[in-house]
């Protein structure tokens, strides 16, 4: 199924949100910071970047990071149309399986661009996370 469908201009916004949203990474232990920009339905944008903790499990992925920032500060319900997730020197990242769940909880099309191992790449959620566990 193709992704609810992004504008090169939406794309390159949150590509560039994103790559500044990097710069506020804490990840002392990895080293490998990640940013991540969220577009929503009606064109809000909200950014997010990985967050890790010496205790290592209570590290926050920069998506879960960028949606939980979005969830805060719009009216009503999220609806996701879109997450870009970048990282430093264009090292690929598709999303981690329990950020796709979240992601997948504010919408079961949301477009999601990451990069891949040669160029950035759009999927539908929906192909990301066949068979998405939902309570409603
Ligand atoms: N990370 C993300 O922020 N997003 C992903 O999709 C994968 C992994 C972070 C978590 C951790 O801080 C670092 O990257 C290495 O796993």
């Amino acid at each position: 199924m193709p992704p609810i469908s992004l504008t090169d201009k939406e794309r390159a916004m949150m590509l560039g949100m994103a790559t500044a949203a990097l710069q506020h990474a804490y990840a002392p232990y990895s080293k490998f910071r990640v940013g991540a920009t969220v577009i929503t339905d009606d064109g809000h944008l909200y950014t997010g970047s990985n967050v890790e903790n010496a205790s290592y499990g209570l590290t926050m992925c920069a998506e879960r990071a960028a949606i939980f920032n979005a969830v805060h500060q719009v009216q009503g319900k999220l609806k996701l149309k879109g997450i870009a997730v970048v990282t430093e020197n264009d090292v690929p990242c598709p999303p981690c399986g329990a950020c796709r769940q979240v992601i997948a909880e504010f919408g079961a099309n949301t477009a999601v661009v990451f990069r891949g191992q040669t160029d950035y790449m759009e999927m539908n959620i929906a192909d990301m996370l066949p068979e998405t566990f939902r309570l409603t």
